[in-house]
């Protein structure tokens, strides 16, 4: 069975093709190709999903072309189409969705319509052609740039949501400090590649522990905006034409890197890690605390954020400590990409699941 899956939930434009062996005891990745908007994005400071969307039309049609040249395959010879449905925004899902269903229609074979979020939740499970391995109970932590929630999962499409974000979503936090300090987007790998001899007890930065098994991390953010004056990091404006001022003004224009970073790296570098830390700290507690109350033997990470080499490794310690076993998804899985819709796909194809031609996407798509 071979499923060629679209995902066009934000920025990235993505077309995988992915066989499911007959007796279920592998998968083999014949193609997957992504597209990068980063660069036509980088310069708002963000998304911007006019762009976006006309970028996936562009793109798109390209991949599907590279995606079949690369599997040596015809698209009259594939299975089944998915798209993601949701969540995300919702002229960008549009593209994705209306490729899928087209195809679907034009080679009267199945849809699926797949939740962006089961796609990272089930991508720790993703192991390609040395045989799949069944999804087994666990507590999902997701961590991504709209997103951070944890996921009590029993098997496909058995889910119980634990706790989310009440504000900003973890790789959200690492965008807008990235931001702050004049570093370029996507923040999180910028902030991890400074972490580098950087001490992560040099600042003293909030660890928001909400009681219940919720996370917020925008106090953490606002934290570091109102510790850089202290810092002497100064606030400069974006076009570097004003004089510096040295006014603090927290809904103002984002930090230049400042002339305190240029002489002093040591200060980036420490101020990085100890924001990485804090992150990390409620991440992995928050985490380890749940695995404990819901009595798992599984702990899986998965989305953008566990692309983070510390974030893997201190997860992966605090859980062999209390007897956990971990998983995370391999990192050029993490990060948005096509192979895991395609994956959760051709799961739910082999499980008997199949989705309305007419189904809607959902900007708003909840996981359960
Ligand atoms: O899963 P993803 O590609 O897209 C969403 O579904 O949101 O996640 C993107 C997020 C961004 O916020 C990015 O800064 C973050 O993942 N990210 C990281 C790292 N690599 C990507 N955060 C921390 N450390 C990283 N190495
Ligand atoms: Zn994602």
């Amino acid at each position: 069975m071979t499923v060629l899956a679209v995902e066009t939930s934000c920025d990235e434009t993505a077309v995988a093709i992915l066989r499911g062996r007959d007796d279920h005891s592998g998968h083999e990745l014949l193609a997957s190709e992504v597209a990068s908007q980063v660069a036509a994005h980088e310069k708002f400071g963000g998304i911007v999903p006019e762009i976006a969307s006309r970028n996936h039309l562009i793109y798109a049609p390209r991949l599907l072309d590279r995606a079949t040249s690369a599997a040596k395959i015809d698209l009259s010879e594939v299975d089944a189409f998915a798209a993601t449905s949701g969540p995300g925004l919702a002229s960008s899902l549009m593209i994705g969705a209306s490729i899928a269903k087209g195809l679907a229609i034009g080679f009267g074979k199945p849809y699926l319509a797949i939740n962006h979020l089961e796609g990272h939740l089930l991508s720790p499970f993703f192991r390609g052609a040395d045989g799949g391995e069944p999804i087994k109970p666990n507590l999902s932590l997701i961590v991504s740039g709209g997103h951070t929630m944890s996921v009590l999962v029993g098997d496909l499409a058995d889910y119980q949501l634990i706790g989310r974000t009440v504000d900003d979503a973890a790789g959200e936090a690492f965008d807008k400090v990235a931001k702050m300090l004049g570093l370029g987007y996507p923040g999180g790998p910028e902030i991890e590649k400074r972490t580098r001899g950087g001490d992560p007890n040099r600042f003293d930065l909030p660890r928001s522990m909400p009681d219940s098994e919720n996370f917020s991390f925008s106090g953490l953010k606002t934290a570091v905006r109102y510790l850089l004056p202290k810092i002497g990091v100064i606030p400069s404006r974006r076009d570097g034409e004003g004089p510096r001022t040295r006014s603090f003004d927290p809904l103002g224009p984002p930090y230049e890197r400042s002339l305190a970073f240029a002489q002093n790296d040591k200060l980036l570098s420490d101020l990085c890690a100890s924001f990485q830390q804090a992150i990390i700290d409620v991440l992995v507690a928050k985490t380890i605390a749940a695995a404990e109350k819901y009595h798992v033997d599984l702990v899986t990470v998965s989305g953008g954020v566990s692309c983070n080499q510390e974030l893997r490794r201190q997860l992966h310690q605090g859980c062999s400590r209390k007897g956990f076993e971990f998983k995370s998804a391999e990192p050029w899985l993490c990060t948005d990409n096509a192979a895991m819709i395609a994956f959760a796909a051709i799961l739910r194809l082999q499980a008997g699941f199949q989705s309305k031609i007419i189904e809607e996407i959902d900007p708003n798509l909840a996981l359960v």
